[in-house]
């Protein structure tokens, strides 16, 4: 086997390079013959396995900045690898692309109540985005029905004609927006469907507009893109929607993206119609402006609230690209399928991304979701049912937290989020945990000492709150309530100490 030899920075710039580029040369008999190149990889790649199974013996982290004698500018930082007596280099720059993206806080607070409640403590977790309750059975019977009736190969890249052309009568019949089926591209989820029309319509140094509090994910797909995000925020005491005269004033010849979130994650805010209509009067006047309406929780919503489409509005649809998707209203979330809608010229880029990436999402889900699209208007009684649940935890949990003095609360009307202002007990010294400063230090001493697991407000773009997500039973929200309430108490009686 060729062995890399210390210092060898050209090679490992090239192997570098390649890494991105072959996926398994070393099944390539007769190319590992023919190409030094290649065979260097080869041998690189055979290192590699010892390399992670030896990870705290051989390897040292460095920054090449540090070593101004590095020969290649292009290395940023690398590891020594020890292989065979023999010491190589990797280098192990990650794209600034990747740099300029935050990990999710969400992801983050999760992983650490699994760790607890792994390790025997009972955490209550509300801070995964996803309901609680099973996919409706109609729904799981037409997958298995697909899998038993061997429908089990690619699908067209967008999405098959039957669900294409049963997403475009639910947008006809309950949303009032035509569409043809292509002009509708099907994903693995809503999330993809997002990125992809950011990467689809966003140039390098374009600005996203994104009203705060955000989707975690919005920013970060703007970052990913290269554009700038541009965070508008939104107060508590304005129920957390956007406000038509800031966006006005905030909008450039840069601005080329808006994007809304109704009813919204974190907040669960509904944009009533007639803000809708004011904020699409100031994005008619900017010709770059687009806008993507994230429609995801549309159906999780409560009377008298109701959801309205922005493609909907006059002169929106030509500058709109919908999301929708499976996860939430139909409890779908592992299913992984969502959809965009919107002309042709935006939706055939989207289509050209997702041909280049995971092709068309899977052929079960696609059948379950016609099943979930059959299910009747905004989902038949299956998701009534599940609205109706969401809609006590909400009851319960708003008139819970309205009993604790300096908490503020604006009233969800739609998805399963309590999106709480806790920024009165900012400031408190607690013995045995240190000081509670911010959102991320009141979610940390809610899990330590509550034991339950909420989200800081800051991952979403508002400091002074914590989200709770009430996709829970009513027994767990009566005694997360409880423990949050106790663990807040304590805070108030020693902060008036
Ligand atoms: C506002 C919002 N949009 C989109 C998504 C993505 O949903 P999915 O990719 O599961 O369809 C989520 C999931 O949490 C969300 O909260």
């Amino acid at each position: 086997m060729h062995q890399i030899k210390k210092n060898s920075n050209k090679l490992f710039t090239h192997m570098a390079a390649q890494m991105s580029c072959i996926s398994s040369t070393s099944s390539i008999p007769s190319l590992q013959n023919k190409s030094p190149r290649l065979l260097a990889f080869v041998s690189f790649r055979s290192s590699t396995i010892s390399f992670s199974s030896n990870l705290n013996q051989h390897l040292s982290i460095r920054s090449l900045e540090a070593r101004r004698s590095h020969k290649s500018s292009t290395i940023c930082s690398a590891v020594t690898v020890e292989y065979n007596s023999e010491q190589m280099e990797v280098d192990t720059t990650l794209s600034p692309r990747v740099n300029s993206v935050k990990p999710s806080k969400t992801v983050a607070i999760s992983d650490q109540a699994t760790a607890l409640v792994e390790a025997g403590v009972p955490v209550i977790r509300l801070a995964a985005g996803e309901p609680d309750f099973d996919t409706p059975e109609v729904i799981a019977e037409a997958g298995m029905n697909a899998i038993r009736d061997g429908y089990t190969r690619y699908t067209p890249n967008a999405g098959t004609l039957e669900l294409r052309t049963a997403i475009c009568k639910k947008l006809k019949d309950e949303n009032g927006i035509s569409y043809t089926p292509d002009q509708i591209v099907v994903s693995n989820g809503a999330k993809q469907s997002i990125l992809q029309a950011i990467l689809a319509v966003c140039s390098p140094g374009d600005e996203v507009i994104v009203p705060a509090p955000f989707w975690v994910s919005y920013p970060e797909m703007a970052r990913l893109a290269d554009a700038k995000p541009v965070i508008l925020p939104a107060s508590i005491s304005e129920n957390f929607l956007l406000d038509p005269k800031l966006l006005e004033s905030k909008l450039t010849e840069k601005s080329r993206l808006l994007i809304l979130c109704s009813p919204s994650n974190p907040t669960g805010s509904v944009y009533p119609k007639e803000l809708l209509q004011e904020i699409a009067r100031v994005v008619a006047k900017h010709p770059r402006l687009l806008v993507i309406s994230d429609e995801i929780y549309e159906h999780i919503i409560y009377s008298p609230a109701v959801h309205t489409s922005f493609a909907s509005l006059p002169g929106m649809w030509e500058r709109t690209l919908t999301v929708n998707g499976f996860s939430k209203a139909f409890a779908m979330t592992g299913w992984r399928l969502g959809y965009i809608a919107g002309p042709k010229h935006f939706i055939a880029a989207c289509n050209k991304i997702q041909s280049q990436s995971t092709s068309g999402a899977s052929s079960i889900a696609q059948k379950a979701a016609v099943a979930a699209l059959g299910m009747g208007h905004a989902g038949g009684e299956a998701v009534s049912h599940m609205v109706k649940a969401f809609r006590e935890r909400r009851d319960f949990l708003v008139s819970a937290f309205r009993e604790l003095d300096g908490v503020k609360i604006s009233e969800p009307q739609g998805a399963f989020y309590l999106f709480l202002d806790f920024s009165h007990y900012y400031g408190t010294e607690v013995d045995g945990f240190g000081l509670i400063k911010d959102s991320e230090s009141l979610c940390r001493y809610l899990l330590e000492k509550g034991q339950v697991a909420v989200v800081p407000g800051d991952a979403f773009g508002d400091d002074s709150c914590i989200r709770i997500s009430y996709a829970a039973s009513i027994s767990d929200l009566q005694t997360a309530a409880d423990r949050i309430k106790k663990a807040i108490l304590t805070l108030n009686t020693r902060s008036n100490i």
